[in-house]
């Protein structure tokens, strides 16, 4: 979506459904302030599956799944990225186009995978397995991923870990990812005890009750999520691949058992799909606000900087996914 040309009270007609028209009002100045600082400083703002819709559909210019995001921040000719998403996505962005000023609203904005690993915990982990090609999720720090052999996101993990020829492989942190992707390879998955805080509260349980309470409704499961949810799914896959697979299959009703925002992001563009809304908040991705993308552009809040040294080698484990 480009901003150029366009005004809050032009965009409500897309959000309406999403948004209460008691609301939108409180949300109009930081918009139209956002559309013209994106102008002034040759701005554009990538936003993740998981922002609020105001963000998503009205002031982002380029949305997705942490795979998307990644590819199109290496794009982006504009002096200045804003990543409305949490902190490993404004670094990779750095990583991939380091001559651009990354800003992201919120240092704050982090993740329980992230914060599971450190640099140290991988070089031990190499001790104990020497030779056991390092995976890592692209959730994690760029020192993190400094230490790894390639990076992966949950749209590309398999391909990842397939694209290696080796039998076994340490897949880190997220403990489920890596167990779900299990069931789909012959290659030996070594996990680690990273969960994402979000996902790991869903039960199967929780799966069995919304297909009581709702009839035929069709069910998409994040693989962040513990392996007995996946399997109590119709389908499991990235946000983007879950929000593709309701515009393929257009389901009369589905759940998507992920982050709460992703419901509201792809019902604004499937008016005939009933959407049941169980789901969980991401605190780290809800730090993220209008407010603070304006002051983000207003003030340069807060550039991403990645100590040189680290950044070489991290980004050739994320450049090296990006080639599979
Ligand atoms: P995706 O790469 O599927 O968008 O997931 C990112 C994330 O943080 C999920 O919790
Ligand atoms: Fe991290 Fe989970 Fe939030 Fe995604 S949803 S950013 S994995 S804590």
């Amino acid at each position: 979506m480009s901003g150029i040309s366009l005004s809050a009270a032009s965009l409500y007609n897309r959000v309406q459904r999403v948004i209460p028209a008691i609301e939108w009002p409180a949300f109009c100045q930081d918009i139209d302030a956002i559309l013209r600082l994106k102008r002034e400083r040759n701005a554009v703002i990538l936003a993740h599956n998981y922002q609020t819709p105001e963000i998503f559909h009205c002031v982002a210019d380029i949305v997705g799944d942490s795979l998307a995001l990644a590819r199109k921040a290496m794009e982006v000719e504009a002096d200045v990225i804003v990543l409305a998403g949490v902190h490993f996505m404004a670094e990779t962005a750095k990583l991939l186009n380091p001559s651009k000023t990354v800003l992201i609203p919120d240092m704050g904005a982090g993740c329980s995978l992230a914060d599971s690993i450190t640099p140290e915990d991988i070089r031990l982990l190499r001790q104990r397995y020497p030779g056991v090609p390092v995976v890592t999720y692209v959730n994690t720090s760029a020192a993190v991923k400094a230490e790894s052999d390639i990076c992966c996101t949950s749209g590309n993990a398999k391909a990842v870990v397939e694209s290696l020829g080796v039998p076994r492989v340490l897949m880190l942190p997220d403990e489920y990812l890596a167990q779900n992707i299990a069931t789909q390879t012959d290659v030996e998955i070594i996990a680690w005890k990273g969960h994402c805080e979000v996902h790991e509260r869903f039960t199967p349980e929780d799966i069995r009750e919304m297909r009581a309470a709702h009839p035929g409704v069709t069910v998409l499961a994040h693989p962040e999520c513990p392996p007995d949810v996946v399997a109590e799914a119709d389908f499991a896959g990235s946000t983007a691949a879950m929000s593709d697979y309701v515009g393929a299959n257009k389901p009369s009703r589905v759940v998507l058992v992920t982050e709460c925002s992703m419901s509201d992001n792809v019902a604004v563009e499937h008016p005939d799909v009933e959407f049941v809304r169980p789901c969980n908040l991401c605190p780290h991705m809800k730090r993220i606000t209008l407010g603070n993308i304006r002051e983000a552009l207003e003030l340069d809040k807060h550039a991403v900087t990645i100590n040189p040294a680290i950044a070489a080698r991290a980004r050739l484990a994320v450049e090296r996914m990006l080639s599979v």
